[in-house]
């Protein structure tokens, strides 16, 4: 029997403006709903598999938390609990485990490993995080952005410090919801705008002084200095981006209404200072919570297709 491809959520790119705002409409509901203690169980009988080759707190805990709230379980697989700890071909992994469940999130290194799992799969496969991108986090925060704010089209957003997967998922928001990145990254760790698929002049600039990359931003966001699979680094890191915190002085760069976002875990005193995760323009705690719900309607779009409540 021909199976039909499945949609998968593997970099931000992979979906329309259209399917985002989707998407939003959907994340909505879901959580207006959510608050008002409604039950919605769309995906009654339906099974996530979940593999995390690196550590989490929140995407675990939203992803497994909103399978069990929309009426399905979630099963948590660690590569040492796996055959793949012992060598089992990815491929092989992805052909099974599709026969099994009806869709997959990944967390894992390469993005190359995530885009073969999805290759072999018969079902959806969600990008719970690799090396080049973290297309979840920018769901939950472009979310939250347009609660506080409305549309971001047009904005700025400022990205201070480490060149990374949260970076390269922002930049390719950027082209397409058509607002600007202002990214400011230390001597050596400069941005590779390929990661992001070569993004339009219009879309981004770069900052030798973070302060210019934060002058006017609409929304100031950074994230740790080491992401994980770069501990070895981590001296050296420590060392190049001192003058990369985000503290008070740079946020008064900013818009005078500027929020602030970090996807978490975060290093008070490294990149950001506590009196601004922790002050007034901070939004990081919706940020996060906001995983949950938007999550819960990437996995009812992925699953039953488009739903219009
Ligand atoms: N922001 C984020 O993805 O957090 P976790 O690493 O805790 O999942
Ligand atoms: N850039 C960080 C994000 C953690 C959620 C990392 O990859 O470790």
């Amino acid at each position: 029997m021909a199976v039909t491809a499945p949609k998968h959520f593997l970099q931000f790119r992979d979906f329309s403006c259209d399917e985002f705002e989707h998407l939003f409409e959907r994340t909505r509901w879901i959580k207006d709903r959510f608050k008002r203690y409604e039950i919605y169980q769309p995906l009654r009988d339906r099974t996530l598999a979940m593999v995390f080759e690196k550590a989490s707190t929140r995407t675990r805990v939203s992803f497994e938390a909103g399978m069990n709230q929309l009426g399905g379980i979630a099963i948590n697989l660690t590569r040492g609990d796996t055959q793949l700890a012992r060598g089992e071909p990815i491929e092989d992994v992805a052909r099974v485990v599709s026969r099994m469940v009806d869709v997959v999130m990944i967390r894992t290194f390469g993005q190359s490993l995530i885009e073969r799992f999805a290759e072999h799969s018969r079902v959806p496969v969600i990008n719970g995080l690799t090396n080049e991108y973290h297309p979840c986090q920018i769901l939950a925060d472009i979310y939250t952005w347009i609660e506080h704010r409305g549309s971001i089209r047009g904005r700025t957003v400022a990205w201070i410090g480490d060149a990374n997967n949260v970076c390269y998922t922002w930049l390719q928001a950027a082209q397409i919801f058509g607002f600007h990145v202002s990214v400011s990254t230390p001597p050596g760790y400069a941005m590779d705008p390929a990661i992001a698929g070569a993004p339009g002049a219009a879309h981004y600039s770069c900052h030798d002084d973070p302060r210019a990359a934060c002058r006017g931003a609409d929304l100031v966001t950074t994230d740790v200095w080491t992401s994980m699979g770069y501990e070895a680094e981590n001296d050296a890191r420590l060392r190049a981006f001192e003058r990369w915190q985000v503290d008070s002085a740079m946020m008064r760069e900013a818009a005078p209404d500027a929020l602030f976002m970090h996807c978490l875990p975060a290093h008070r005193g490294e990149e950001v200072a506590a009196e601004v995760i922790d002050g007034p323009q901070s939004v990081v705690w919706d940020e996060a919570e906001n995983r949950l719900h938007a999550q819960k309607a990437l996995l009812e779009y992925l699953v039953c297709g488009r739903v219009d409540g």
